[in-house]
C-alpha cells in the first residue's frame, strides 16, 4: 500500500527521506516522490515512477539536493486511485502550490469533494489525494491545524496524511484514522512514519498516533493534538531491530526467510511451551482459559487466512470448540450477530490489514472477547484486540508471507492443546504431540536439505499456464496457501480444491496441459484423496504428490513426487507448507519472476 515517511530537524531532509523510503518500499511500489523545503520556502520536488531507486537516481542527478532542506515529506504508492504515471504520484499540491500533500488509505468521498472544487480548480491527476490539497487551499483560513481539524469533519474513510506549507517551511502536520502513523523522537529532530520499522535507524523513541489525533510537527519539537486539545501520549524505547542484511547465499530475500523458519519455530514455542514436562505454560493462554469460550471465530486476509482455516481444524479435532473461519473483507459485508461465549480471534502479520482491522473494531464495539495473533509488536490490531500472542517470526519484510503462517499455526496448535487440557484432561495424547513438536525443527531441515529436488520438480512445472492444488481435510487450506503462493510468486494460474471436489465441476478441465498437485502425506485420510488421485490417473493426466517417504504408492501412483518427512498428520501441515513454499519459489525463480516483490501487490494491505 502507500507508505508516508517524513522528517524536520537539524540535516538535510533529502537523502533521509529516500533512506525512509527503502526501508518502506516492500510495501507499495508503483512510484515514489519527494519534496523538501528550506526554511526561506524554497522547494526540491521529485517524483519517479517505478522503484524507490529510480527516485534516488533523479535525487541524486540533481545537485540542489545537496542543500538544506530542514523539512520535507515523502510517499511510496501503491495505486487506487488513477493509474501508474507521474501525475499521479504524490506528494500532491494545492493550485497556489503552498500546500504539499502526502497520503495513505483512501478517501471515500473524494468524488463529491473533487465534484465542489472543480468549479474552482484544475485538477491535474486522477487521484484521491489531490483532493485533499485542493480542499486545504479552499478552506483554509488562518492556520494548517485548525483547517485540517475542520476537514477531518468532512473527509470518509480511511488515511494517514502529512501536509507542508512553504509559508511555515519548518511545520509538518499529520492526521490519522485507520491508517497508520507513527512519530519518532531524535537527537537531530522528528520523524514521521507510517511503520515503525522504517523509524528504527533513525529514532531514540515513539509515539503511535490513535484515530483523529494530530501531530504537528515544528522546529524539531512536536505536540500531539485530540479534538483541537493537546494530549501527553505515553512514549516507547525504540527497541526494534530493523535489518535486513544481505542475502548471503540465498537467491531471493523470501528464500532467506524460509530458512529462518525453524528459528521463528524455537520463538514461538520456547518459553511458552515445556518440552520437558510436556507441558503449556503461557498466561496468556492460561487466561484464555478462564473463559468459558464455546466458539471460535476466526478472521483474516491472504495467507493468514489459509493459517486460520488450518488451525481451525485443531481447534476442532483436538480442542473440541466450533469453529468458523471468515475472510475479513467478507465479515465487514456480513450482518454481526454478536455471541459472547465466542473467542474472535483476528490474524495478521502485519498489525494493519484494513479489512481486519476494521473487522476487529466492529467486534470490539459489541464487547465481545477478542484475541490478536500478530507478528508486529505495537501495530493497530496487536494494540486493539484484548488479548494475544505475537508470532514472533520476526521482521517479515518480503511481500509473500511465508516464516509469519508457519509461526501463526505453530500458536494455533499450542493454543488448540492448551485449550484441549483445560478442557478435557488428554494428558498422554497432548503430550505425544507436544513431544513431537520438540522435533518439528529437525522434521523441518529436511526438508529444506532437499532443495535441489524440489527445484527440479519446479523447473519441469513451469511449463504449465494453469495448475490445481488439492488436498483433503486440513490439507485442503494446506493446498489452498501453496496455491496462493505459486500464483503470487509465479504468476502461474492455480486454483484450490478439495480433492472431494474435483469430480464436482473441476475435472471438466483436467486434460494432459493441467497438472494436478496433491498434498497427501499420511492421515487418516490418505486413502480417500488416493482415490481422487486415481481419478485422474485413470485418464493419464499429470499429478505432482506432495507426499509422505512412507507412501506406499509413491512409485507407482504419481507423475512427480515430492516427499515429505514422516510425522504424524497434525505436524504435516508445517512441512507441506514449508515444501510448497520451495516449490513456489523456485518456480517463480525459473519464470525470471521477482520473487521479493511480485507485481501489483504489496506487504501490507492498509485500504479496504
Ligand atoms: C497481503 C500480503 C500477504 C498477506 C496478506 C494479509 O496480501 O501480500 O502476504 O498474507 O496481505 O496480511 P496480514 O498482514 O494481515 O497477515
Amino acid at each position: 500500500m502507500c507508505w508516508i515517511f517524513a522528517y524536520n530537524g537539524d540535516k538535510n531532509s533529502i537523502p533521509l527521506l529516500v533512506d525512509g523510503l527503502k526501508d518502506l518500499e516492500y510495501r507499495g511500489y508503483d512510484s515514489a516522490g519527494l519534496i523538501g523545503i528550506k526554511s526561506d520556502g524554497e522547494v526540491f520536488f521529485k517524483k519517479a515512477v517505478g522503484r524507490v531507486s529510480s527516485l534516488a537516481t533523479k535525487v541524486d542527478a540533481d545537485t540542489n539536493s545537496k542543500w538544506d532542506y530542514s523539512t520535507g515529506i515523502a510517499h511510496t504508492r501503491w495505486a487506487t486511485h488513477g493509474i501508474v504515471n507521474e501525475e499521479n504520484t504524490h506528494p500532491h499540491t494545492s493550485a497556489n502550490e503552498r500546500f504539499y500533500v502526502v497520503h495513505n488509505g483512501i478517501i471515500e468521498n473524494f468524488k463529491e469533494l473533487k465534484a465542489k472544487l472543480e468549479e474552482k480548480y484544475t485538477f491535474y491527476s486522477q487521484t484521491d489525494t489531490e483532493v485533499i490539497a485542493k480542499l486545504i487551499e479552499d478552506s483554509f483560513e488562518w492556520d494548517l491545524r485548525s483547517t485540517l481539524e475542520e476537514m477531518m469533519k468532512t473527509m470518509v474513510g480511511a488515511y494517514s496524511i502529512a501536509v507542508v506549507d512553504r509559508e511555515n517551511p519548518d511545520t509538518i502536520v499529520g492526521i490519522k484514522l485507520g491508517s497508520p502513523m507513527i512519530v519518532g523522537e531524535a537527537d537531530d529532530g522528528v520523524y514521521i512514519s507510517s511503520d515503525v520499522n522504517a523509524l528504527s535507524k533513525v529514532a531514540h523513541s515513539y509515539v503511535t498516533l490513535e484515530d483523529y489525533e494530530m501531530v504537528v510537527v515544528k522546529d524539531k519539537q512536536y505536540k500531539i493534538y485530540s479534538a483541537g486539545e493537546m494530549i501527553s501520549k505515553n512514549v516507547s524505547e525504540m527497541d526494534i531491530e530493523y535489518d535486513t542484511g544481505d542475502m548471503g547465499n540465498f537467491s531471493s530475500f523470501t528464500e532467506k526467510e524460509i530458512f529462518e523458519i525453524p528459528e521463528v519455530l524455537g520463538n514461538v514455542f520456547n518459553g511458552r511451551i515445556n518440552f520437558e514436562d510436556k507441558s503449556i505454560g503461557n498466561e496468556t493462554l492460561s487466561e484464555l482459559n478462564e473463559h468459558d469460550i464455546q466458539r471460535i471465530e476466526i478472521i483474516a486476509s491472504g495467507s493468514s487466512y489459509y493459517a486460520g482455516l488450518i488451525g481451525s481444524y485443531w481447534f476442532r479435532d483436538l480442542a473440541g470448540i466450533p469453529v468458523n473461519v471468515t475472510i475479513s473483507s467478507e465479515f465487514l459485508c456480513d450482518t454481526f450477530l454478536p455471541d459472547d461465549k465466542a473467542l474472535y480471534v483476528f490474524l495478521s502479520q502485519s498489525g494493519e490489514t484494513a479489512d481486519v482491522r476494521e473487522s476487529l473494531k466492529i467486534v470490539k464495539a459489541k464487547w465481545c472477547l477478542t484475541f490478536g495473533i500478530v507478528n508486529v509488536v505495537g501495530s493497530t490490531i496487536a494494540r486493539l484486540a484484548d488479548m494475544g500472542l505475537y508470532s514472533h517470526a520476526w521482521v517479515e519484510v518480503w511481500v509473500a508471507s511465508t516464516k509469519n503462517v508457519i509461526a501463526q499455526v505453530g500458536i494455533m496448535l499450542m493454543m488448540s492443546l492448551s485449550m484441549w487440557l483445560a478442557r478435557d484432561l488428554q494428558y498422554s495424547k497432548a503430550r505425544a504431540i507436544i513431544e513431537e513438536l520438540g522435533w518439528l525443527g529437525d522434521k523441518i531441515h529436511e526438508v529444506l536439505i532437499s532443495t535441489s529436488h524440489i527445484h527440479e520438480v519446479a523447473k519441469k512445472y513451469t511449463q504449465y499456464s494453469d495448475m490445481f492444488v488439492l488436498g483433503r481435510n486440513i490439507f485442503y487450506p494446506t493446498a489452498g496457501e501453496i496455491s496462493l503462493k505459486c500464483k503470487e510468486l509465479s504468476y502461474i494460474h492455480t486454483e484450490n480444491y478439495s480433492a472431494g471436489e474435483l469430480k464436482h465441476g473441476p475435472l471438466a478441465l483436467i486434460d494432459p496441459e493441467l497438472p494436478c498437485l496433491f498434498v497427501n502425506p499420511a492421515g487418516k485420510h490418505y486413502v480417500k484423496t488416493v482415490s481422487n488421485i486415481e481419478e485422474v490417473r485413470a485418464r493419464s493426466w499429470v499429478v505432482l504428490g506432495f507426499i509422505s517417504k512412507w507412501d506406499p504408492r509413491k512409485d507407482d501412483l504419481y507423475t512427480d513426487t515430492i516427499e515429505l518427512p514422516d510425522t504424524s498428520e497434525t505436524m504435516a501441515p508445517f512441512t507441506s507448507l514449508i515444501a510448497g513454499y520451495i516449490f513456489a519459489l523456485y518456480l517463480a525463480q525459473e519464470l525470471d519472476r521477482d520473487v521479493d516483490k511480485p507485481k501489483n501487490l504489496a506487504k501490507s494491505v492498509t485500504v479496504e
